[in-house]
């Protein structure tokens, strides 16, 4: 049993139901908001603080960051530094010099820095990760992506969206980092980026139209759409592998929540079936984000968080640049620490 702090009330809304629903492995013990009104709305029984400081010296084992985005650093760090494992809201940094930060704090302290995915975790990824590796999938040819979603004024009443001080990013950090997740997980690591982005739909200073390709590793083309300007929130992906192509269904938030439509190409309906027999259903978002950590299996890793930092960088590098961007980006990098116009 993990005794966990939650800092921030906002989504923290969220962690919070998960831990609950994993009573077997997860106490909340405290809810910190510097809020303390928004914190008592959700906190039923469990105590309060809004002070972090106060916070970081109890006796808690994780800390959960869910403030604003340029808050998540420090406060990682100071939690380590006191003595805690950190679970931390995407995104973890807002550069590779932080993401470095974090690496060396996670290092000298002996602690784990965990980002939260969640879009991960349900079961229409586990069967496809299944039919991956074992062999069904063959070669990726191609890949297509949908982040298109809605955010009007009022999702910007939050002082701290929409700005580079504060959310420190536009849709490609804080909305299609969710697809682009998948894609680096289901496909591997990405070797070159172009990319076009733009603020077209609020009037704020981030961008909240994107258009992308990216050259997977393996050669893989992958082209990533994403806007804050749709009618309504749908997310899609769709896979073409050798073997098969893969598609998920349109939910906005939770793409793993259905089985995903497999449709044979190379391989039989009859071998696809056989191995999707095997997959058993993890909890859904953040419950399977939180339930992986618990068991010590498929945690999403500081590693694997630092790849989308170093891509959400690539893209910014090449849609000023106009030219491709190769990935890995080195220390030497413009962009190395931070992005922020
Ligand atoms: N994984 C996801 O799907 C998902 C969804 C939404 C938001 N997020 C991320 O979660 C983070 C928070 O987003 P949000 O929508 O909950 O924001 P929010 O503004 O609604 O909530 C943040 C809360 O942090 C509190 N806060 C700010 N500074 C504080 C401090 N120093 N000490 C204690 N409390 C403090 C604020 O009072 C506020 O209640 C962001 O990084 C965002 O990108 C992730």
């Amino acid at each position: 049993m993990r005794k966990v702090a939650i800092i921030g009330a906002g989504i923290g809304r969220e962690h919070l139901s998960a831990y609950r629903a994993l009573p077997q492995h997860f106490e909340v013990s405290v809810i910190c908001d510097l809020d303390r009104a928004r914190a008592e709305e959700i906190a039923g029984d469990i105590p309060v603080e809004t002070d972090l400081a106060t916070v970081l010296a109890m006796g808690v084992d994780i800390i959960d960051v869910c403030l604003p985005p340029h808050l998540h650093v420090s406060t990682a760090i100071a939690a380590m530094e006191a003595g805690k494992d950190v679970i931390c809201e995407k995104p973890i940094a807002t550069s590779l010099s932080d993401v470095d930060r974090l690496e060396a704090a996670a290092a000298k302290t002996g602690r784990t820095v965990y980002p939260v995915f969640q879009y991960r975790f349900g079961i229409g990824v586990a069967q496809v990760l299944h039919l991956i590796r074992s062999g069904l999938a063959g070669k990726a040819f191609a890949a297509s992506v949908e982040t298109h979603w809605r955010r009007d004024a009022d999702y910007y009443e939050a002082p701290w969206r929409g700005t580079w001080a504060g959310e420190q990013g536009g849709v490609i950090l804080g909305h299609a980092i969710h697809a682009h997740d998948l894609i680096c997980l289901l496909l591997g690591p990405v070797a070159q980026v172009s990319a076009q982005l733009a603020t077209r739909v609020n009037d704020i200073e981030t961008e909240d139209c994107a258009a992308i390709i990216f050259t997977m590793e393996s050669g893989a083309l992958v082209t990533s759409s994403a806007t804050l300007g749709a009618g309504d929130d749908t997310s899609r992906i769709r896979l073409m592998f050798e073997g098969f192509t893969a598609e998920s269904g349109l939910s906005p938030y939770a793409p793993a929540v259905s089985e995903w439509t497999i449709t044979p190409r190379a391989s039989s309906l009859g071998d696809i079936n056989a191995a999707l027999s095997n997959v058993s259903a993890p909890p859904v978002g953040f419950e399977g984000f939180l339930q992986a950590i618990a068991v010590g299996q498929d945690a999403v890793t500081l590693a694997q968080g630092r790849a989308l930092v170093e891509l959400v960088t690539a893209l910014y590098a090449a849609s000023r640049s106009g030219a491709p961007e190769h990935l890995p980006l080195s220390r030497t990098h413009a962009l190395y620490a931070g992005w922020q116009a």
